[in-house]
């Protein structure tokens, strides 16, 4: 039966795979029969996703994504070893609940580091000759911080706003390559990330939280399957979009 969501023959990097929305998409994929090359610092716990997916010829890439300038020849000599690459997830991302009067411009600066600048090199790597199939898609994970405001979340809703913008101008940059970028937006699903910003906050704020979402709140599932949507043939003829993935957060 023709499944227009394989993802047999595909190889896909997908950065933050040893956590939370990065693992889960990554486990998807390689039930979609794809190859993943799975990025993020810890080595053990890239492997440990590597141990939750369907075998395959993966790959577990340890790679620190602060390195901004380095990470194209490092794609470069990534991909002379397991071929050009159909696609690429930018899961990897830093958030903080932070007010203005204690926000420091280096904390700013650190989270655009991992969440823009690292994305922005990225899909400069992916470009490169060699480096990609002769189609490709890009995904990255922004954030319903980038649609709809909450107190104590500017900095972060700014990164995750940046990728918004630069994806609808990196998709006419690339459409010409046949290179589609688009970016998904993801309501609050549990993961470490959401577990640390709820350490912060009160059980009332967390249920308020929870009752923004009318369908209730997610899991990493929901958003992997968008992920995959957007990189096999179902996504082909979609570029420069933002899809929110929110259980109706930003219907509101
Ligand atoms: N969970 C949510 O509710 C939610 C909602 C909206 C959007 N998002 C976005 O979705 C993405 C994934 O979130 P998540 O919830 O899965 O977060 P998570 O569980 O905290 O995972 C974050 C990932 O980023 C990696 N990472 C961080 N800094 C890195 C660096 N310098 N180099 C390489 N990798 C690095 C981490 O791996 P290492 O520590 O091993 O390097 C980890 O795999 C993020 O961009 C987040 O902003 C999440």
């Amino acid at each position: 039966m023709h499944n227009p969501m394989a993802l047999d023959g595909h190889v896909l990097l997908v950065t933050g795979a040893s956590s939370g929305l990065g693992r889960a998409i990554s486990i998807l994929i390689s039930k979609l029969g794809g190859r993943v090359v799975l990025v993020a610092r810890s080595q053990e716990r890239l492997a440990e996703t590597l141990s939750l997916m369907d075998a395959g010829d993966h790959r577990v890439e340890p790679f620190d994504l602060e390195r901004l300038d380095d990470i194209p020849r490092w794609m470069k000599n990534l991909t002379s070893e397991v071929g050009p690459l159909n696609g690429l997830v930018h899961s990897a991302g830093l958030h903080v609940t932070m007010p203005l009067r204690v926000l420091k411009p280096s904390r700013l600066e650190e989270l655009m580091k991992v969440n823009v600048s690292a994305a922005m090199a990225l899909t400069k790597g992916f470009r490169q000759r060699g480096v990609r199939a002769e189609q490709g898609s890009v995904v990255y994970l922004s954030s319903v911080s980038a649609l709809a405001g909450s107190a104590g979340n500017a900095a972060y809703s700014a990164t995750k706003g940046a990728l918004v913008s630069m994806c609808r101008s990196l998709a006419m940059e690339l459409a010409p390559e046949q290179i589609r970028v688009n970016c998904l937006a993801p309501g609050w699903v549990p993961t470490e990330l959401s577990a640390r910003a709820g350490e912060k906050l009160e059980g009332s704020q967390l249920q308020a939280i929870a009752d923004m979402h009318p369908l209730g709140l997610g899991q990493p599932d929901d958003v992997a399957n968008a992920a995959a949507f957007l990189l096999a043939d179902t996504g082909r003829w979609i570029t420069g979009q933002t899809l929110a993935i929110d259980g109706g957060y930003t219907a509101h």
